[in-house]
Parts: structure tokens; sequence; C-alpha cells
């Protein structure tokens, strides 16, 4: 199968004399897929239980005889305004217990039964139509799952939820803490979602509730699955996450796709969009298992969302779809295939723009189209993996918590975290994983834990385990700090990993903005760090650097300890960019960790891919690279 080329297709914004356009467009740019019914359940449906397929049937049989192969998606995401209008109950409600209505999209309470026999009504009337329509290549549930709601079914559903998890309200009360504040439960009923409260909420019924949101959404997902399997279980199904995205939990919802696919809209003012399109890849990539992924969204020119949408300037969209293939994408997808002329994304950019296709953006998707159809041809890279010596810990629960309200520092956030370690690392071309925090450790020369304020027992003891059989792991601030009950642990952090790290901290320092540390390090060099310090004390560890000056005068924040045959860091505040940076090539350098291609000019990226080595150029200019392949 050749590299996938498309993108999202909405016929049914247009006449049908525009389809026949469409199509021959579609095949000078080179397209073989592309996207269609996310948005139609209303002319698909147009009254309850009246189905109008004759147009999907016209338009799916033009695009077969064009060589055009179609995902089909069940249209879930926005129900018709009939649905909201008959049944207000499938409407979502806020924590201000105040009604979402339809006139926009994601207009659905996944808890809603009335929801859900409609959506699997609609599911499985597109299936067992189209499921073995020869242009059928791959179903799309849904679109983006993450809208959440918090009306009472939810309600319900949560409590049920929390049976399960909790069995009994005594083991529920225990662990939400609710001796706190007189908020002891004495019957079931009085259970609620985190609604509008006068002050600050319960965190593990916040943390619960977005763990059950998650879980929720992904019942609606796999219930669409299941039904659109069942008529063809040869057609594979996937849905499309989004970059970093707190409320779906996504190792939870990999597991549940045959492919994992990436909605990715950087933004083309953020002269770091290339370091993070880079991330939100590998993630998605290790997300599969380091499976191929398909990127299934992006943006030809601006994304009309943004306050200021400019355009990706010439080039730009070939370079982001490159480095999708580089980074394990076996397909490179677009929103959307021609640009609306009404509605909410009107604005939005299109692989043919207002401006038809006698433009530079058409021009530019054709050549992509050209171009991706020869990479194609090429031995050795479709299918192929994405080799990583180090890995990333991403854990969902340790993200929702580390932010939960009235944490030491409600500016301490999970992705700049991440981001703050992986930007490094992308700068001097090594490849990155990303990992689970009980994933299989020992895959990877060298393991980055940026934060895990939330750790359970088996993470605890995976981590330990790779350190003792010789492996080597970096942990950032903030971590071991509490349990999945969001109850802190006693005698000093990090928790379990006291002996690990051979450090104690006895207390979080938090900084506020604008006062910096100045570290002392005849190892790394002096440097500074702001944000985030702890009082910590080495407990076996030797001590790499130690704060000088103010009240933390003294204190180690980055320490190395052996444990057992393995090498643990801790790093108990945020260094600057430069420093962290040295530190981790250091560590790097320690552990047999090298580029993809060494010593190359800033803002070139390099990662290899089954037998190839892209090199992709970031900058403006022209760059120069004189490097001997090795045999
Ligand atoms: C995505 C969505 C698309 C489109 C796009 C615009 O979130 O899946 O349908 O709205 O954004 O950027």
């Amino acid at each position: 199968m050749p590299l996938l080329f498309g993108g999202d297709y909405n016929p049914e914004q247009w006449p049908p004399d525009v389809w026949a356009q469409d199509v021959r467009l579609m095949r000078e740019a080179g397209v073989n897929l592309v996207t269609v019914g996310v948005f139609s359940w209303a002319a698909l449906e147009p009254e309850p239980g009246r189905y109008d397929f004759g147009w999907l049937d016209t338009v799916l049989d033009l695009l077969h005889d064009n060589g055009i192969g179609v995902a089909l998606s069940t249209p879930t995401a926005s129900p018709p305004p009939w649905l909201g209008h008959r049944h207000p109950d499938t409407l979502p409600q806020g924590p201000d217990g105040i009604r979402r209505h339809y006139g926009s999209r994601n207009q659905y309470c996944p808890s809603s039964p009335v929801f859900r026999a409609a959506a699997l009504a609609i599911a499985g009337a597109l299936a067992a139509r189209y499921a073995h329509h020869p242009a059928l290549r791959l179903w799309h549930i849904g679109n983006e799952y993450g809208p959440s709601c918090h009306c009472g079914q939810c309600a319900e559903r949560f409590r049920g939820w929390l049976k399960e998890r909790y069995g009994d309200l005594d083991s529920l009360n225990a662990a939400w803490g609710t001796a706190v504040w007189s908020q002891r439960y004495s019957a079931w009923a009085e259970v609620l979602p985190p609604l509008r409260v006068p002050y600050v909420v319960n965190p593990l019924q916040d943390l619960d509730y977005q763990r059950f949101g998650s879980d929720i959404l992904l019942e609606c997902y796999t219930a669409e699955r299941d039904a659109v399997r069942g008529h063809n279980p040869a057609v594979p199904v996937t849905t499309n996450f989004m970059d970093f995205y707190r409320h779906t939990d996504g190792w939870a919802w990999a597991v549940e796709t045959d492919v994992v696919s990436l909605d990715t809209y950087p933004d083309p003012n953020d002269p770091g969009a290339g370091m993070r399109g880079a991330m939100s890849k590998d993630i998605m990539r290790s997300l599969g298992g380091g499976r191929p992924w398909l990127l299934m969204e992006q943006s030809p020119g601006a994304a009309s969302w943004r306050p200021v949408a400019t355009p990706k300037r010439p080039g730009l969209n070939r370079l982001w779809s490159l480095q999708a293939v580089a980074r394990g994408a076996d397909g490179v997808l677009h929103f959307q295939w021609r640009a609306s002329r009404q509605g909410a994304e009107r604005a939005h950019g299109a692989m043919v723009p207002h401006a038809g296709p006698d433009s530079r953006v058409f021009r530019e998707i054709c050549s992509l189209g050209a171009e991706l159809a020869r990479l194609s041809e090429v031995d050795g890279l479709l299918g192929e993996r994405v080799p990583a010596d180090v890995a990333i810990v991403l854990d969902w629960d340790a993200w929702r918590a580390a932010e939960l309200p009235h944490q030491p520092h409600d500016g301490f956030r999970y992705v700049d975290r991440l981001t703050e370690y992986y930007e490094p690392l992308w700068r001097a071309n090594i490849t990155c994983d990303f990992a689970r925090a009980g994933g299989r450790f020992r895959d990877y020369r060298l393991v980055l834990v940026p934060n895990l304020y939330q750790v359970t027992p088996a993470a605890a003891a995976n981590l330990a385990a790779y350190v003792e059989v010789g492996g080597t792991v970096v942990l950032g601030p903030f971590s071991g700090v509490a349990d999945p009950d969001e109850r802190i642990f006693t005698g000093g952090w990090p928790g379990p990993w006291q002996d690990v790290f051979g450090v104690r901290v006895e207390e979080h320092w938090p900084l506020p903005e604008g006062v910096v540390l100045d570290v002392d390090s005849a190892e790394l060099g002096d440097f500074t760090a702001s944000t985030w310090a702890e009082w910590a004390q080495a407990r076996g560890a030797d001590v790499v650097a130690q704060v000088r000056g103010g009240p933390l005068d003294g204190r180690p924040v980055v320490l190395r300890n052996r444990y057992g045959a393995g090498t643990a860091w801790y790093i108990a505040t945020l260094p600057a960019a430069e420093a962290l940076a040295r530190l981790l090539a250091r560590v790097c350098a320690d552990t047999g960790v090298e580029p993809v291609v060494p010593g190359l000019p800033p803002g070139v990226e390099a990662v290899r891919r089954g037998d190839w080595v892209f090199l992709l150029d970031h900058n403006d200019d022209t760059a120069e690279i004189r490097h001997a392949v090795p045999d």
C-alpha cells in the first residue's frame, strides 16, 4: 500500500457538479484517501430513522471509480438538531449545570442512553451499507473525543464507576478523604460529579471524574467500533487523537484502535513548532507501540480557530508532512480537502483553498502528493520502525493530578516539564519514544521522567527494577509525591524512591516569577534555575549541584545515585534550558545514547526510519551538510 495522502472531504457542503471537479483535482494531486462523513449525520439522517444514503452512495462510487480510498466516519461527533430538540437530555451540561445547546458541534452527553442508541443506529446503518464497499479502507469513529458532561445521567454512571473502583461507600469516603471539610457521604445518591461549588472541590472527586470522563467516552468509541467491525472485521478502525489532550488517556485509548491517528495544528508563528510537532508525532508512534501511525489532520494553511490565523509559509506543510513520515507515519492527511464557503470554518486552510486550484497552496499539495508517491516506492521505509534509545515517561494520571487546584505552584504545567526534557534531545537529534510509567524500560538505554507526581506501586517497582539491573533514569522535581488516591506520601519524597535516588525531600519550595536560583556545580558548570526548588538532603547520592545563597543555600538540586547496577539522577529544580541540555548531554554520553547524525547545524532535524535517515531543515536559509553515510 502506498503512503496515504489526502484529507477530510465534506461533499455535503457542495452541489454534485463540484464533486466531479473534486475527484479530478484529487487525482491531479495524487490523493488516495479521503475522510468522509465526519459531520454528515444531519445529511444522512435528516429525520429520526429516515436515512438518506443516496448522495453518499454516489460520492463513494465516484471516489472508487477514480481510485480514491475512503476513511468512512461515523458522524456521531455532531448529532443533528432534531436529536437535541426532541431529547434535551442528549445535550451535555457544564459543571455549572447549564445545558450546552446545538448550533455548534460536540453537543452530546456520553452517558445518555438516547444519544448512545441514536449513535449506534447511524453507525450500524452506515456499516450495514458500506462495510464491503470497495472504496472503504478505514473506519474513523466519531471525531476528537473529548467533551465532558456533568448531567444527572453522568452522575449516575459516575456512581457506578466509583462502585467498581472502590466497592463500598466507606472505601470511597476513605479514598476521597471526606473527613476533611465534613464531606462524608452517607448514601451513594449524595455523590455527584464535581459541579460548581462555593470553593475548591475535593481533589480526588475532581481527578476521578477526569478518569471517568475518559472511560465513558471510550465506552462510546468501543461501542461504535464494535458495531462497524461486526459487519466486516477486515476493515481497520481508528479515531483521531489530538496533541496533548488531558481528557482522554492516550494509553488506554490507543490499545482499542487498529491504527493510532493524530490531529496536529502547530502554530506557524511559534518558533518551537517544529519541535512541538516532532514531540506529538513521537507520542503517536509510542502510543501505538512503535507501529506505523496516521497523520489524520493538519492544516495545509491556516487554522481558523487561532487568534491570529497565519498560513503556513511555502514549504512548511511539506516539511511537517515529511517529519510525520520520518517519525513513523504511513499516511499524511489534512483538514480539509476543499475550503468551506460557509460555517464556522470558512476561514480555515484547505488543500483546495478559496482561490481555487490555481494557487500556491494547491500547487504545493500537488508536489507533496507526487513526493509521497515517490517515497512509497523506496524500499525499507513504509511500515518500518523508528529506533530510539531514550524513553520519556508520559502518564495521564500524574499529569491530571499535578495540575489539580491548590497544588504548591499553579503554574506547574506537566506538558511544559516534558517539553523541557524533550527539546534539548530534539535539538541534539536524539530520537525519543514515550513510555507509560509501567512500560518496558529495558528496551531503552535511558529513561527520562520529567515529572511523576502521582505514582502507583507497580510504576514504583518498575522504575526501581530497571535501575537495579543497570538502567539509567533521570527524575524531575515534584515527583513521587502522592499515590493514585491522591494521598500524599509521608516521610519524605520521592515517596517510594528515596533509596533508588539516594535523596530525601522534606519540603517543596515553589518560586514566584522573577526569583532566580544560583546553582553551583563543579561538574556541570554553574547555572541558574527557576519556578521550583526543594528542601532536599542527599541520603547516599552524590551531590552534583547545589543552591548558592538564599534560604535554600547549600541544598542539593542535582543528585546522582548508584543503585544496584544502575544510575538514578534526581533533579530537584527547573534548570535553565542550556543547563538542562548540558546535563542531558552528559547523561546521554554516559549511557552511550548517540544522535542520529552528529554535528548538524542548529534547526536541522535528523531522524532514522527503517533504512533511511531524514534530514529536515527548519531554517529559512540553505544548509549544506556533508556527512559520510555509514555502510
Ligand atoms: C479538528 C477537527 C476538524 C476541524 C479542525 C480544524 O479539531 O477534527 O473537524 O474542525 O480541527 O482545525
